[in-house]
């Protein structure tokens, strides 16, 4: 599977969303995820983000691994998201920002 990592917190870009073929992303307040129960491993969303937030889950760095549960878990609580939509506000400001984990809303 493939998974959304740190660096979307806050950002929330979405172009990664409109590119996958089975709908496997869902969403929070300010974050997304990958159902893993969903992803087909295509890779097509990995270019699409512009703050490269995405990556195989072999590939996760270290420092980002508490995001593959993450994901499997939030999953399971947050719905579908399709469609391309407006970046947040902040995104600019929050999208060079390293720690951030402590910003995730549920
Ligand atoms: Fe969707 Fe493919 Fe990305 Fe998995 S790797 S979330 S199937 S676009
Ligand atoms: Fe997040 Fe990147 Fe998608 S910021 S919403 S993983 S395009």
């Amino acid at each position: 599977t493939f998974v959304v990592t740190e660096s979307c917190i806050r950002c929330k870009y979405t172009d990664c969303v409109d590119v996958c073929p089975v709908d496997a992303f869902r969403e929070g307040p300010n974050f997304l995820v990958i159902d893993p129960a969903e992803c087909i491993d295509c890779a097509v969303c990995v270019p699409e983000c512009p703050v490269s937030a995405i990556y195989a889950e072999d590939d996760v760095p270290k420092d980002q691994r508490d995001f593959t549960p993450l994901n499997a878990e939030l999953a399971l609580l947050w719905k579908p998201i399709t469609r391309t939509k407006a970046a947040l506000p902040d995104a600019g400001a929050w999208s060079t920002v390293q720690d951030k984990r402590d910003q995730l809303e549920r």
